[in-house]
């Protein structure tokens, strides 16, 4: 279902998930004139206290989700694993972002590098494993040595062993508790890039300029954008922008989709997309014309998609429970924007926070 009038101030956006992504698109929502509709599991969720209705029930509650559908202009989702039939049920009422097929793409590791290799991208080495049989043979290929990853709801780094050929793989593949894993050959890269791009019911996209992030453990620590052309070509540049456009289009996505490479001598090798706003794109709260935030809720609303130029360099911090004293730093700090996400337990690994900078 698509709408091609933009829907008018005041109408309500439903956001399924009360995390920081939630929240921050329903502070841009409100800049637009937008009302916010939040739908949450019980628990921690900051977005409910920037939404004027909310909705505090499982996905599987097809009552509730039926209530929340007529009582909405448009929805979107914060995190991609949301059950696919919750976007069918309240397709049946409103415009979704993202719908099944972006949904169904993004969930599954399989699923998405077979679609990015379908687009001509180049990707790790990888094979699906049920088995620690599987594992083992697989393994023989490997002599980098890989990474063995659950192909579903993975994130920050869980639910990902790294493995060498002398590893014990039985217990390995013990540790992840699926018989539905991907391994994947370790590539060898330059930096991290990652790009996003916005599409409309229209089929209209916009690229943001691209993200280069560094992790540690396997969670995002900081992001640099735009970024420098020593570290990311001009001609990869273009060619990462021209292929998440690609995606966006092939999965008929209506909002923003992310997608993070690692950059290497052979040229972009995908690892994975997010049919939503990104971490590595917080910079663009203050750092573009139109943040990642509000270009979601121009997508999703039918509004004409914005400028997304980059208004000088900036550097993200997140700020994980650990790094707490940081964040008090930051406050008092010259030319630091901090945004605070207002969770309750600061526990360890968990995003409380992201600082911006403007480094030129
Ligand atoms: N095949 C790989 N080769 C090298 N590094 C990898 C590979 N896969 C993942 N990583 C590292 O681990 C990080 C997290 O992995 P990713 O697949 O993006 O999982 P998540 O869903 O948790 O973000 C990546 O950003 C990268 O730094
Ligand atoms: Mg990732």
């Amino acid at each position: 279902m698509t709408k091609s009038t933009p829907l008018p101030e005041g109408a309500v956006l439903g956001i399924l998930g009360g995390g920081q992504l939630g929240k921050m698109t329903a502070i841009a929502a409100a800049e637009l004139g937008y009302r916010v509709h939040v739908f949450a599991p019980m628990g921690d969720a900051p977005a409910c206290d920037f939404a004027h209705a909310t909705t505090r029930a499982d996905y599987d509650d097809h009552a509730a989700l039926k209530s929340f559908g007529e009582a909405i202009d448009a929805v979107t989702s914060e995190f991609e694993n949301v059950p696919c039939d919750v976007m069918d049920i309240l397709a049946a009422h409103v415009p979704v972002s993202p719908g099944r097929p972006a949904l169904e793409t993004a969930q599954h590791r399989i699923a998405e590098k077979t679609l990015a290799k379908d687009i001509g991208m180049l990707t790790p080495h990888f094979a699906p494993i049920s088995s620690a049989e599987d594992l083992i043979a697989a393994m023989a290929d490997m002599p980098n040595g890989a990474i063995l990853k659950t192909c579903r709801l993975g994130y920050d780094g869980k639910g990902q062993v790294r493995l060498t050929q002398s590893d014990d793989l039985t217990a390995a593949f013990n540790s992840l508790n699926s018989d539905d894993c991907i391994l994947e050959e370790m590539i060898n890269f330059s930096a991290e890039a990652s790009f996003l791009v916005a599409r409309d019911a229209q089929g209209e996209t916009r690229s943001f300029p691209a993200s280069i992030n560094h992790h540690e453990d396997g969670i995002l620590a900081r992001s640099i954008a735009p970024a420098d052309p020593q570290i990311l070509s001009d001609d990869l540049l273009s060619d990462g922008q021209a292929k998440i456009a690609t995606l966006a289009e092939k999965l008929g996505l209506v909002g923003v989709l992310a997608m993070e490479t690692f950059i290497t001598s052979q040229g972009l090798v995908f690892n994975e997309i997010a049919p939503r706003p990104h971490n590595s794109f917080h910079w663009t709260i203050e750092g573009t014309m139109t943040s990642q935030f509000s270009q979601l809720v121009r997508a999703v609303m039918g509004l004409p998609l914005g400028n997304t130029q980059a208004m000088g360099v900036w550097q993200m911090d997140n700020i994980l429970g650990q790094h707490m004293a940081e964040l008090e730093a930051a406050l008092s700090a010259e030319g630091v924007f901090v945004h605070r996400y207002g969770k309750s337990a600061a526990k360890h690994g968990r995003k409380m926070a992201h600082l911006n900078r403007r480094l030129d």
